[in-house]
């Protein structure tokens, strides 16, 4: 389809994420959302209790239910029943899982659409009503084709929830592996919620955060959701210093940056490149955080770049920066995580 992210056409990506980008500006969008966003990380770890009392959690499966859910009731704002009824047939079909059934998405992606469109009290955040789906909202007020609609709620369906959901997966991994790191972390959860003194955070508190943004840029470096990316195609002729010696690439050729090289090259980040180091010397343009200003800038450098370089980069990242603030300082507030025996 030509949504966002698969158009070629640079005039018609740049109207659609115009457009788009309203609903994840983190004053005037994420932040009137973030109370849903908020009431579903709490609710998640009392899910989490009650599954843990039975016996280990597979918490990839956790986390992509809870990526998914977030998507549909914070961005869409869908209500809680059809997300409980839709979320597990969704992902299921995205894995190419066996358990998925034959037009579970279509069928799910049916009703969504129609919610997106037609429910007339999700507002975007210059309506000045309370928010509630501001993507959909978007969905609806775009003028774009409906093969362009339904390629970008497909998309976001599936960009936003699996890439935010193996992050947070990976991270509590390696906090398993590291116990040290973690006690470390819920320290700084404990501190967090202390000096709310019983209030619930608001967006910009979640810029009192320090080694849990260590935590998850770290993440993002040596896990990159998106190891490759996609591929662009030059408009121009480029001359590039390869190695032994000059390369001459063609306008036209197909291109991609790889993150997953980069992101471990010795050469570029030390002798601990593979190692989990939360503390190494990030520079200000690579360390992800919330809340503050500049916050919302898309990290990236040379060596550095999980949600891609601008302008075409990941139109979510905000997001999914906010949802797994919440969502790990929730269970890392109540829970410590330790590998399962192999099964
Ligand atoms: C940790 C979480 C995430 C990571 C690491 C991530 C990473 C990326 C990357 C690398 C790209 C560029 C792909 C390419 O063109 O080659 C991208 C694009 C995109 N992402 Fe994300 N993403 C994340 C979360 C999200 C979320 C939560 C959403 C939506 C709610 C989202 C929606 C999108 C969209 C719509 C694009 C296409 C943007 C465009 O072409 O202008 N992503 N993401």
């Amino acid at each position: 389809m030509d949504s966002i992210i698969s158009t070629v056409d640079n005039e018609h990506w740049r109207q659609q994420r115009q457009h788009l980008i309203e609903a994840f500006m983190p004053l005037s969008s994420l932040a009137k959302i973030m109370p849903v966003s908020l009431a579903r990380a709490k609710e998640c770890s009392e899910r989490l209790r009650e599954m843990a009392e039975k016996g280990p959690v597979d918490m990839s499966n956790f986390l992509l239910h809870e990526a998914q859910a977030q998507l549909q009731l914070a961005l869409l704002g869908v209500p809680e029943e059809i997300m409980e009824e839709t979320n597990a047939g969704i992902r299921q079909t995205f894995m190419l899982s066996p358990d998925a059934k034959i037009g579970h998405l279509s069928e799910a992606m049916k009703g969504l659409m129609k919610l997106a469109r037609e429910d007339a009290s999700v507002a975007l955040p210059s309506d000045g009503c309370p928010v509630r789906g501001p993507l959909s909202r978007a969905l609806q007020t775009g003028h774009f084709a409906s093969s362009t609609d339904y390629g970008n709620l497909l998309l976001i369906l599936f960009a936003g929830h699996d890439t935010t959901g193996h992050t947070m997966t990976w991270l509590l991994f390696e906090l398993a592996r590291h116990p040290e790191i973690q006690q470390q972390v819920q320290e700084e959860v404990d501190h967090f919620f202390a000096s709310l003194c019983g209030r619930d955070p608001s967006y910009q508190d979640l810029s009192g955060f320090d080694l849990l943004d260590r935590c998850i840029t770290e993440t993002l470096r040596l896990w990159p959701a998106v190891a490759n990316g996609t591929f662009r195609q030059l408009q121009f002729g480029e001359d590039l210093k390869g190695v032994g010696g000059q390369v001459q690439l063609p306008k036209g050729t197909f291109v991609t940056v790889t993150n997953w090289c980069r992101h471990r090259n010795p050469e570029l980040w030390g002798a601990d490149a593979d190692t989990f180091n939360p503390w190494r010397d990030f520079s200000q343009q690579e360390l992800v955080r919330v809340g503050c200003p500049m916050a919302a800038r898309t990290p990236q450098s040379a060596r550095f770049s999980p949600f891609a370089h601008n302008p075409r980069s990941c139109l979510g990242k905000n997001f999914a920066q906010m949802e797994m603030r919440l969502i790990l300082s929730y269970i890392l507030g109540q829970f410590s995580f330790s590998l399962a025996p192999p099964i």
